[in-house]
């Protein structure tokens, strides 16, 4: 295969490289183009473009293939554990049973907050919004944890990596729990790392919350189908952030706000509120399809369509049979199923949808296995964030130990005014 492209600019022909990744996928090198060319290109979405070379995930959005670290995602369904596959997205490898015990370890001992962080949301009103409380939160750990502000070593790393993991739900559940009025429940250094986050949200000071199995396992489940998904819109801020050499925190904390947004992690709890108009009837799954078809009206399908899967999202199969799994273990069924199962079938027989490729995203059923799990629409975003820290991390380290990496500036095609004169009246006039 070649391994060069040639461009001819005029009468001259430029050649420039090509870049082959693990399973053949080629890229055009521009590294030098405008040194050569004294041209730039031009994509504004960055949906041709990659950013990096990256050994942590790979995604193949036409087969609706993803792996982590080589590993597809189904292999982790079994046994679920989030903890193992954070820390083999962070370290390239699986780790063996001491180095699982031992980041277990680092993450008990980081899974309290300073209590100094904890007064901080004595102020915070009780209807803020949980992405924002997590996105402040996440980089005021840096005025707590200042030792963390270089990572120089690897045992440092480890620790910070652990300290942001563990924390991170902690600071969840506090957040839940003001929002609530609800007394903090600390968390139980004797549980695992989901089954100490529902107990943080949930339990009572008089009566323990009991994490059954289907729930713990389908906990595990959700933050691993959530952690890493190449340079996502939310993963790419990590990078831009962490490029200036800004600390680990910061760069999550930029994260957070990135994936706030309802076309990024937002759309779980779109998707949430879609069912429930649906449900409550305002909204017939025929006159949602209708709408989001309607160019004229900016609603869409939330939980369909994906930049990069023009195939099922793989994920959101996993989560489908999930959903179908769990639900049917409790006592009461969620109507809510049922609607999005409608809303699916009407899109999947709709030339509309079918046309353009716009399957069920990784939203569109992960609101519904939180919700079995009592966690209220407001927080599924923060869950998301839960899962994808472990990614941000990784990739904001592979970034951090490239020799060759850079800081992330792109160019513009400037369409602005022509040189134009300044005149002390206000008056302008267009330079000639
Ligand atoms: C995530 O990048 C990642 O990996 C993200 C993520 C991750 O793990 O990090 O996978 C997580 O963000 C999943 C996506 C969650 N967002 C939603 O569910 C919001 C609804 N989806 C859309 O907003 C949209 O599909 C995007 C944002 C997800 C993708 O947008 P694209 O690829 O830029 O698609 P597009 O806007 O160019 O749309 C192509 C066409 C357009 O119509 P035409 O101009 O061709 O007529 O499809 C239409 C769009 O109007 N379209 C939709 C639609 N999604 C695309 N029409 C109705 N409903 C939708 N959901």
């Amino acid at each position: 295969m070649a391994q060069k492209v040639t461009l001819l600019i005029g009468d001259r022909r430029v050649e420039l490289p090509i870049v082959t990744g693990t399973e053949g996928e080629r890229a055009i090198d521009i590294t030098r183009l405008r040194e050569q060319t004294g041209l730039i290109t031009y994509d504004p979405s960055m949906g041709n473009t990659g950013t990096c070379k990256s050994g942590i995930t790979f995604i193949d959005g036409e087969r609706g293939i993803l792996r982590y670290r080589g590993i597809p995602i189904e292999q982790f369904t079994d046994r679920p554990n989030f903890v193992e596959v954070a820390w083999l997205l962070i370290f390239g490898r699986l780790p063996s049973r001491d180095e699982l015990t031992q980041f277990s370890g680092l993450l008990t001992e980081n899974e309290l907050l300073h209590e100094g962080l904890g007064h901080q949301f004595q102020h915070i009103p009780v209807n803020a919004p949980p992405m924002a409380i997590l996105s402040a939160t996440l980089s005021n750990l840096s005025c707590y944890h200042q030792e963390f502000l270089s990572l120089e070593d690897s045992e440092s790393f480890a620790e910070a990596a652990a300290r942001l993991i563990s924390k991170v739900r902690t600071i969840a559940a506090l957040s839940y729990r003001r929002s609530r009025g609800l007394p903090v429940i600390y968390p139980d250094p004797a549980m695992r790392y989901c089954a100490n986050f529902l107990h943080m949200m949930f339990s009572l000071p008089y009566k323990q919350y009991v994490v059954t199995p289907e729930i713990e396992n389908a906990l595990n489940l959700i933050f691993i189908l959530h952690a890493d998904h190449e340079q996502n819109c939310s993963t790419s801020t990590v990078r831009m952030v962490g490029s200036a050499r800004a600390n680990l925190f910061a760069s999550c904390a930029a994260g957070v706000c990135a994936l706030w947004g309802p076309l990024h992690g937002g759309a779980n709890v779109e998707v949430l509120q879609m069912l429930q108009r649906i449900h409550q009837g305002g909204l017939s799954p025929e006159e949602c399809i209708r709408q989001a078809k309607d160019k004229d009206n900016p609603f869409r399908l939330y939980g369909f369509g994906h930049r990069v899967y023009k195939n099922f999202d793989p994920r959101a199969a996993i989560l489908k049979e999930a959903c179908d799994r769990v639900l049917s273990t409790l006592d009461r069924p969620d109507p809510l199923l049922d609607i999005a199962r409608k809303l699916e079938e009407l899109a999947m027989a709709d030339p509309y949808f079918v046309d353009r490729k716009l399957y069920p995203n990784v939203d569109f059923y992960s609101g519904m296995l939180l919700r079995s799990m009592g966690i209220p629409t407001n927080m599924f975003t923060v869950c998301f964030a839960i899962g994808r820290l472990p990614g941000w991390i990784a990739q904001w380290k592979e970034q951090h130990d490239d020799p060759t990496s850079k800081i992330l500036r792109p160019r513009q095609v400037y369409v602005g005014p022509a040189l134009t004169e300044y005149r002390a009246d206000g008056s302008e006039v267009n330079g000639q």
